[in-house]
């Protein structure tokens, strides 16, 4: 993809983004039909739907060669990350979006051959937009973020963890984690992985640790992320995959290595 053509698009999904904001404000107070999924707390409604189907159809029309990967079935079944691929999120969030009408997102990356180019978070009610291109910078709205460079220590640290991580879990020793929770100066939670990882690139959080994340959680972020000199990888420290869910540690460079050497590495099961 050449400059200007990923500008034009960059330009593009930016329009797109917005009008979506506009139809799940403009409908969210009607009533909603809520569908469950894989479990009595996995939930989407007629706006996930909707919203998903809004840029696919945009995508078709004005991409055709483009793919799409997304979460609730209007994008393709990929087999390979060649190509421009868009990876959607529709409402990141859905739960907060149906009990809470606040703190959900939309979230858009673009891949080109496995390469992230563009990512946008969109947080609907509070009107930030989160964006970046690749080796262009990351903003929230028209102000550009800053570069995580400063040092910090673990106990100057606010990270977002569900409690997920503090009950037995498959993935590590639930007291070492209750030993970072202490080592730390706070713990958040607020249910959207796309806003926690714009967090974290704004500086607002340190780092954001998810179990199982989906490619349309993560797409945008790690873009916005990486622009900023965030780091983002699995539990080992290594890259995570494109096309299958994936335990994640987004963080300030600065607490990287102690997070993952000396609790999930010292508390990983062996499995
Ligand atoms: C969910 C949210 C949540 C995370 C889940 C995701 P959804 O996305 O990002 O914070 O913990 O793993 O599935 O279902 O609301 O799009
Ligand atoms: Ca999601
Ligand atoms: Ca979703």
């Amino acid at each position: 993809m050449d400059v200007i053509q990923r500008e034009i698009l960059f330009n593009r999904i930016r329009s797109w983004i917005l009008d979506a904001g506009n139809i799940i404000r403009e409908n969210m107070y009607d009533p909603l039909t809520i569908d469950t999924k894989s479990n009595p707390k996995d939930l989407v409604t007629e706006l996930d739907r909707q919203v998903e189907f809004f840029f696919a159809t945009k995508i078709k029309e004005h991409y055709p060669e483009h793919l799409l990967l997304s979460e609730e079935g209007y994008g393709d079944h990929l087999s390979h990350f060649d190509g421009t691929i868009w990876v959607i999120d529709p409402i990141d969030g859905t739960m907060n979006f149906v009990n809470q009408k606040q703190n959900f997102a939309i979230s858009i990356g673009v891949y080109a051959d496995g390469i992230g180019e563009i990512g946008f978070i969109y947080d609907v009610m509070r009107n930030n937009l989160y964006s970046a291109m690749r080796d262009n910078g990351a903003y929230k709205n028209n102000v550009r973020l800053q570069p995580l460079q400063e040092k910090l220590t673990l106990k100057e640290s606010v990270l977002c963890m569900s409690h997920r991580w503090f009950m037995p879990n498959r993935f590590v020793d639930e007291e070492v984690m209750h030993l970072l929770s202490k080592e730390v100066r706070g713990l958040r939670s607020y249910g959207s992985a796309a806003i926690e990882l714009a967090y974290v690139a704004e500086g607002a959080a340190e780092a954001y640790i998810s179990m199982g994340l989906e490619p349309w959680d993560v797409a945008a972020g790690r873009v916005i992320l990486s622009e900023v000199g965030g780091k983002l990888t699995d539990m080992d420290g290594k890259e995570i995959p494109m096309l299958s869910r994936s335990t994640i540690i987004a963080c300030n460079p600065s607490i990287q290595s102690k997070l993952l050497h000396e609790y999930f590495k010292k508390g990983k099961k062996v499995t």
